[in-house]
């Protein structure tokens, strides 16, 4: 009856979806639990490369069933797109495979349109958002007037809702920003009808993966952003607005904690960051380049640039911590091939104060204050996509594997040696 979570370690972007595709062999229920089409994960598998914004990246198993849960929040236009390409692509994506749980909360163009506004508002402050409309839609949540997608169950009365939210809206953007507003009758009529093509897909979501369990199948609880990307644990207020740790899967998909069998961390080999906020080991000259470069580290959902950096300890410790890892999965360590020596970050220090533990609960502010403490270790100029056992591995990455395990104390059971299924070495 088990349920293993998958979690980002990082900021993001650290290879979550190939993680899922990878174990999603095995499960029988794939569920996304947080965030929204500001996430992009890519798989590569079976000659497609998809880059999924809401649909869980267990699509291309078709024994697999997809759960949009609970904690997601979903743009209709959006979702109605991307099982569009994927049936264009061959893949089912019928209303028994693809599950939209009745409590997932819905984005609204003029949530767009305040992001935006909100994001040119602050000016140099700006987080860097991806402007899909995120901070708005899980503002309006918590202050208990959004729109869930259940309510698309009664197309034309959902229009109605859809109508009095957007006019809130559009006094929001005029008003208090000088913005147009956005056309109510257009957006009303395309709710109504995204609302009668999605209508199937509605399901209990928690009731699904309530019976999943008992029925001893496994639930892969996929998660979006990262760590520090977390509402709580993150680098607030560089963040996002929902719970992307592993406790979010509890709340997101609503089952209890004694079904967790594994929680897997997945980070990549270095750091990378999009949008703004601290990055304590980000690499602003040519190293960075060549890993932007060789990682093709470009923003799945606006492609942005990302920021890159050396691979930072303290975080993976804080993040084995917050989320109760049992694992790690390390990608893209081929993309370190060559790179010599290397860097790790050990500790953080400031006028000869030493902190082992990475203060991101204290906020931006703080952990912008902090320098890394590095360590070097040895690089390897093989190449390392065709290694498949651990074996295969030149010693210099093993060791650099290890000092990872050993700082974290958690074992690193897959890594990821390119961006292919098969290319991935298993371990334990
Ligand atoms: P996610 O949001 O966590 O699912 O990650 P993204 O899909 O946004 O970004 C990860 C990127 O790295 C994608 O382009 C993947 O195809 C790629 N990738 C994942 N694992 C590896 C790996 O082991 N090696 C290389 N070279 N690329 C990888
Ligand atoms: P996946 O699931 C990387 C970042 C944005 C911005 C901050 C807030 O693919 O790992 P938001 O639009 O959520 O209000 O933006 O969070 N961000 C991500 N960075 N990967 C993501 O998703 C992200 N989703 C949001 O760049 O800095
Ligand atoms: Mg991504």
């Amino acid at each position: 009856m088990p349920a293993i979570i998958v979690v980002g370690a990082q900021w993001g972007d650290e290879g979550k979806g190939r993680v899922v595709d990878d174990l999603a062999r095995e499960v029988h229920i794939v569920a996304r639990y947080n965030g929204g089409d500001n996430a992009g994960h890519t798989v590569v598998a079976l000659g497609h490369t998809l880059r999924l914004h809401l649909v869980p990246s267990g699509i291309l198993h078709p024994h697999v069933t997809c759960l949009i849960g609970a904690g997601v929040v979903v743009n209709p236009v959006q979702l109605a797109a991307e099982l569009d390409e994927l049936a264009a692509l061959g893949v089912d994506v019928s209303p028994e495979r693809v599950k939209l749980a009745a409590a997932a909360h819905i984005i609204l163009p003029t949530h767009r349109a305040l992001d935006g506004a909100r994001e040119s508002a602050r000016g140099r402050e700006a987080i860097g958002t991806t402007r899909r409309g995120i901070g708005p839609v899980y503002a309006d949540k918590a202050a208990r007037v959004g729109l869930r997608a259940g309510q698309m169950a009664d197309p034309e009365a959902f229009g109605e809702r859809v109508r009095a939210l957007v006019q809130a809206h559009n006094r929001l953007l005029q008003e208090h920003y000088g913005l147009e507003p956005l056309p109510v009758d257009e957006t009303v009529a395309e709710s109504v009808a995204l609302a009668r093509r999605l209508r199937p897909h509605l399901t209990d979501g928690s009731e699904l993966v309530a019976r999943a369990l008992a029925a001893g199948q496994t639930v892969l609880c996929e998660g979006a952003q990262g760590t520090l990307l977390d509402l709580d644990h993150g680098t607030y207020p560089y963040v996002t607005s929902s719970s992307c740790v592993a406790g979010g899967a509890l709340t997101g998909l609503g089952f209890g904690p004694q079904a967790v069998a594994r929680v897997i961390g997945v980070a990549k080999a270095y750091t990378t960051r999009v949008g703004a906020g601290p990055f304590p080991t980000e690499l602003t000259d040519a190293i960075g380049d060549r890993i932007r470069q060789a990682g093709g580290e470009y923003g799945t959902t606006t492609g942005r640039p990302r920021r890159c950096g050396w691979l930072d300890l303290p975080i993976l410790r804080y993040a084995a911590q917050i989320n109760g890892l049992t694992e790690l999965a390390l990608t893209k360590l081929d993309v370190l091939t060559g790179i010599q020596p290397l860097k790790v970050a050990v500790a953080y220090e400031r006028g000869g104060e030493r902190i082992e533990r990475f203060p991101g609960e204290w906020g931006a502010e703080e952990v912008a204050r902090w320098q890394p403490v590095y360590e070097e270790l040895p690089g390897w100029t093989e190449e390392i996509r065709s290694a498949r056992r651990w074996e295969d591995l030149p010693e210099a990455a093993r060791a650099y594997v290890e000092r990872i395990e050993e700082a974290v104390g958690v074992p690193v059971t897959l890594i990821g040696v390119g961006p292919e299924r098969e290319e991935v070495v298993r371990r334990g």
